[in-house]
């Protein structure tokens, strides 16, 4: 029962106006009531909500009310049912799409005024000089982290630092550069080392610590350093990403941080002490109350496991599927693999977080009260016909498999936005932008470790040795890509890493799954043994005799059209009406005015 505790509480209180009504009272009379801050229960209570609006969600709870950044979680790594996703993969955005700008009360800048409400009001309260201290810095790491969400998508924005008075302050601000807001977010960071290790009382945990303050600084500054902002390579950035994840790395070490060594488990043993993985997260704790459980079981389990919505969310593409590197760590189709490969078996001896990650056709996958259960999609499957996956496959990643069908729908497993491999990762991606010959391997290798891959002969887990840069990155690419599967990642890595564009003119694929011919839906569910007869096939053996696979394009899918632009959005046309000394971003274009701001610099 660790880790459970603090957005419980904070979500009951924001529920109760309570927080409503003092934040009116600061608006109505502009000069902010110090009443709050002199209590500390009540500053906690404020610092609790700050908490609540910035800790990103699961995806599939994204809406209006909580992240507007639903349209990115688009990749090509899922089937999603958002409807501007398809834009940006089919090259038809509009300027006015990515609109996570000034959304109202979910959008970036109310929040990050929230947070400027407390910096800039708290030291004129009566709290202990110490306990401001340590409630400020994690105001300003959670303004650092809400600026990162706007500039990881447009690059430079205003860098408000106060909340700003309607009729005193200028509004008509303009865009930071990008290197001016990184260097502010990392100030903010820098305040975080007043935060401990580790939270303890009960009711703390989950609060931001000192090593997530530097594995956060240690991620902006990666990819301030990565293709995306960084075009013409200049090592300075990625040294000063180096120092970072490096300090993150030998901090969290010595904080306790380090990889769970259960891959299946990382989110869901997130509250158990022993998992010591989760950096930065969210907690839920399953009770019906809005905010406190999530839907990610309800909407990812197959329809018949879920309380009736399941099916057609978060279904893992064929390009996914085919990606997971064998057994050995190999690539698929590698000759000095021990393991061969071929698309009609493609679920035998892969990566072990393939089997964590992915479910296929006749694959064991105990649910609810049913642990020895076989999951089937063949076309036309009775139980699961009204919601059918759309790709021929389902996610089992974090998926809680002890939770009964109509309790998915109160999910309570933690959200885990940054974890301690990511660290280890980011370490890699900088060791090895700087030539290091040794750092990226190991960081891999202990990963792949974890994983249950086997070091191989050259101890290199299936990676390879003396790999150039470039080959590095490709496997540091690689590597993420399968261990964040469905973590809200591969968008943007594809972004950061300028490598979307790559994918144009490919697909997002399924595996289309076919009947044999003689075989029917009434066959293979004929009552046999208190079961259906189809769950006495074991497709390792048998699989070709009752199913024909085939790989095409998920249905009505367009070639991907990832267009240059979209590295770095363009401002909402809104906003620029309401202030024109906003600039637009290049490539974009604001009343027929082509964007003068650039991103990179
Ligand atoms: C969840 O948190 C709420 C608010 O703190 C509390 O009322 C409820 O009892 C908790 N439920 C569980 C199952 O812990
Ligand atoms: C993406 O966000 C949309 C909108 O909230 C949601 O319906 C969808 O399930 C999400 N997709 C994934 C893959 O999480
Ligand atoms: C691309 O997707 C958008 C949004 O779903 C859709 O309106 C548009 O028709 C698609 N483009 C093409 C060329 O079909
Ligand atoms: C942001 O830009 C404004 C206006 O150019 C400038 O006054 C301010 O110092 C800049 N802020 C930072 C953090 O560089
Ligand atoms: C937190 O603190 C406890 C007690 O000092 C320690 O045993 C533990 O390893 C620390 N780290 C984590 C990540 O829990
Ligand atoms: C991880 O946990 C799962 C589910 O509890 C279990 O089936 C599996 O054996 C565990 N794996 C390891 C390596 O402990
Ligand atoms: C925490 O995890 C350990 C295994 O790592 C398990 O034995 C224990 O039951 C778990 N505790 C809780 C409260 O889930
Ligand atoms: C779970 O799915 C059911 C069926 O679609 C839906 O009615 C319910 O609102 C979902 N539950 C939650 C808590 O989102
Ligand atoms: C997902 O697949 C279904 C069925 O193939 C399709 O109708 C839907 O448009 C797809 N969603 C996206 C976002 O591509
Ligand atoms: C893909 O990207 C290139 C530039 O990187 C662009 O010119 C092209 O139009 C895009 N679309 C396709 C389908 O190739
Ligand atoms: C603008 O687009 C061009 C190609 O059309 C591309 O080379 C350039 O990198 C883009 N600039 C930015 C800042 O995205």
């Amino acid at each position: 029962m660790k880790k459970l505790i603090i957005f419980s509480i904070i979500i009951a209180i924001t529920g109760v106006t309570a927080c409503k009504k003092i934040l009116d009272r600061v608006d109505f009379s502009g000069v902010p009531s110090t009443a709050i801050w002199n209590d500390p229960n009540t500053a906690n209570l404020y610092l609790n909500y700050l908490y609540t609006i910035s800790i990103p969600v699961w995806p599939s709870d994204e809406g209006v009310a909580t992240l507007p950044t639903s349209i990115h979680n688009v990749s090509d790594d899922a089937n999603g049912t958002a409807n501007s996703v398809t834009a940006i993969l089919n090259g038809t955005l509009t300027v006015d799409q990515i609109s996570d700008f000034y959304t109202g009360a979910s959008g970036a800048y109310f929040k990050i005024r929230q947070i400027n409400t407390l910096l800039s009001s708290i030291d004129g309260g009566s709290i202990s000089d110490s306990l401001k201290n340590v409630m400020k810095a994690q105001a300003y790491f959670l303004r650092a982290y809400n600026y990162f969400q706007l500039v990881k998508l447009y690059g430079g924005v205003p860098y408000i630092t106060f909340p700003q008075d309607w009729l005193a302050d200028n509004l008509l601000v303009s865009r930071n550069s990008t290197s001016q807001c990184v260097d502010s977010m990392v100030a903010d960071l820098n305040h975080c080392s007043v935060l401990p290790a580790n939270w303890t009382t009960v009711g703390d945990v989950g609060r931001i610590t000192r090593g997530a303050a530097l594995a956060m600084k240690g991620r902006i500054l990666l990819y301030w350093a990565s293709p995306q902002f960084n075009p013409t390579n200049d090592m300075s950035r990625w040294q000063r990403a180096l120092t970072a994840n490096k300090n993150a790395y030998d901090t969290l070490t010595l904080d306790g941080y380090g990889l769970y060594a259960n891959f299946s488990r990382i989110f869901i043993d997130a509250y158990n002490t022993t998992d010591k993985e989760p950096i930065l997260f969210r907690s839920y704790n399953g009770t019906t109350t809005t905010g406190l459980y999530n839907s990610y079981d309800n909407v990812t389990r197959p329809y018949s496991q879920t309380s009736g919505s399941g099916g057609k969310t978060n279904n893992p593409t064929w390009n996914l599927v085919k990606a997971f590197p064998m057994k050995d760590g190999k690539i698929p189709g590698d000759p000095t693999s021990a393991y061969s490969y071929t698309d009609t078996t493609f679920w035998k001896n892969r990566d072990p977080r393939f089997y964590a990650t992915i479910v296929y056709n006749g694959a064991v996958w105990g649910l609810g009260s049913t642990p020895g259960r076989k999951q089937w999609m063949y076309p036309g499957i009775t139980e699961d016909k009204s919601a059918p996956t759309t790709t021929g496959f389902y996610s089992r990643k974090n998926i809680d498999s002890t939770v009964t069908s109509t309790n998915t729908q109160y999910g309570k497993t933690a959200w885990v936005e940054l974890r301690f491999a990511e660290v280890m990762l980011n370490y890699a991606e900088c060791a090895n932008a700087m030539s290091d010959p040794t750092t990226p391997g190991t960081m891999i290798g202990l990963i792949r470790k974890r994983a249950g891959i086997p070091a191989g002969a050259d101890g290199s887990y299936g990676i390879g040795t003396s790999l150039s840069t470039g080959q590095m990155q490709l496997a540091i690419n690689l590597e993420r890509r399968i261990e964040f599967a469905f973590e809200g990642k591969r968008y943007d890595d594809l972004r950061r890493t300028k490598t979307f564009d790559q994918l144009n003119g490919t697909f997002r694929n399924q595996l289309v799954i076919a009947l044999r011919p003689g075989v029917t839906v009434a066959t293979l569910e004929a009552a046999y043994n208190g079961g259906k007869i189809r769950d006495t096939i074991n497709v390792d053996n048998s699989a070709a005799k009752y199913f024909a696979y085939s790989i095409a394009p998920i249905t009505a899918e367009l070639a991907i059209n990832f267009l240059p632009a979209y590295y770095a959005y363009g401002i909402p046309s809104s906003n620029i009406l309401k202030d024109p000394n906003m600039a637009q971003t290049v490539n974009w274009t604001y009343a027929g005015g082509a964007g003068t701001f650039d991103p990179t610099k």
